[in-house]
C-alpha cells in the first residue's frame, strides 16, 4: 500500500474543541476556543492548553493564573467556532452569543452554563514552546450539568452530543464501539486473565461487531478520495496555527 511522507505537521486527531473561559482583574470575562488541550495527569488532576501569545486570553490567563475548560456539544458548535475566530479585544463573546455566565466555585473565571462539564483550572507552570505557550494547570473543581446524570447519578456524557475536531472540521461523535476494557472482558463482565493463553485473548469477543474492526468500512474502501489526504497543497493551513 502506497504512503506519502509529509513534513512534520500537527496531525494528532481527533481532538476536542473546548471553550476556555477566563476573566481579567476587573471581572471582564472572555472565551477562546482551544483544540490543543489535553489531560496530562490523574493525580493531581492536571490538564494543559497551548495558547499563542497573540490571543487576548493569553495575557489574561497568564496574569490571573486561572481559566475554565468548558466541554462543547453539537448545540455549542456555532459558539465554539465563533469564539475561535473573534477576539475578546473586539467583542464580548458571552453577550454576543447569549451564553450563560455561571460563577465558578474555585476560580474567578466564569463557567459556561450551557456546557455539560466545566473544569476549573489553576495554572501551575507555563512553558514557552515556540509559536505557543503551554499552560499546565491543576483542575481544582469540576461542575457537571445535572441533565446528564442518569437515575443512578452516573454522568452519561456519551449522550451529551460532544463534538470532536478533526483537521479543520467539527464532527459529532458516532456510534458506540465499545467501553473501556471491552477487548479483554468476558461475557459475564469479568476481565480475562492476561497472558494465560494466546488463544483466549484472540478469541475475546468485542461488545458489538463492527465493520470498522477489520479496517476501513466498505463505503470508504469504495471511495478513493476518502483515503487521499486532500487535494489542497500539502502544508496548507485549514485552521488555527
Ligand atoms: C477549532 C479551533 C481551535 C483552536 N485552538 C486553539 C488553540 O489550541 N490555541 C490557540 O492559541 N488558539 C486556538 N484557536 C484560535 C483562537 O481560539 C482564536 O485566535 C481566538 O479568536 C482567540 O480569542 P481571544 O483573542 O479572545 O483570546 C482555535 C480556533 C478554533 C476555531
Amino acid at each position: 500500500m502506497a504512503r506519502q511522507y509529509w513534513r512534520p505537521s500537527n496531525m494528532l486527531y481527533p481532538v476536542p474543541a473546548v471553550m476556555v473561559s477566563c476573566a481579567d482583574e476587573e471581572g471582564r470575562s472572555n472565551i477562546m476556543t482551544a483544540a490543543w488541550t489535553g489531560t496530562i495527569c490523574s493525580d493531581p488532576v492536571m490538564v494543559s492548553v497551548s495558547i499563542r501569545p497573540e490571543r487576548y486570553s493569553h495575557d489574561v490567563i497568564a496574569r490571573t493564573g486561572e481559566f475554565v475548560i468548558n466541554l462543547t456539544t453539537e448545540d455549542l458548535t456555532y459558539a465554539t467556532d465563533f469564539c475561535g475566530v473573534r477576539s475578546g479585544r473586539d467583542v464580548d463573546k458571552f453577550e454576543h452569543l447569549h451564553l450563560t455566565k455561571v460563577p465558578s466555585r474555585c476560580v474567578k473565571a466564569p463557567s459556561i452554563g450551557e456546557s455539560p462539564v466545566c473544569l476549573e483550572c489553576v495554572v501551575t507552570a507555563v512553558e514557552k514552546l515556540g509559536t505557543h505557550d503551554l499552560f499546565i494547570a491543576r483542575v481544582v473543581q469540576v461542575s457537571v450539568d445535572e441533565r446528564y446524570l442518569d437515575k443512578k447519578g452516573r454522568l452519561a456524557l456519551e449522550d451529551a452530543g460532544l463534538v470532536a475536531y478533526v483537521h479543520g472540521v467539527y464532527l459529532s461523535l458516532g456510534k458506540k464501539l465499545g467501553t473501556f476494557g471491552y477487548s479483554v472482558r468476558k461475557k459475564n463482565g469479568a476481565r480475562k486473565a492476561v497472558g494465560t493463553s494466546r488463544r483466549s485473548s484472540v478469541s475475546a469477543k468485542p461488545e458489538k461487531q463492527h465493520k470498522q474492526e477489520k479496517g476501513l468500512s466498505p463505503k470508504r474502501k469504495m471511495n478513493p478520495d476518502a483515503r487521499s489526504p486532500r487535494k489542497k497543497k500539502q502544508g496548507e493551513k485549514p485552521e488555527h496555527k
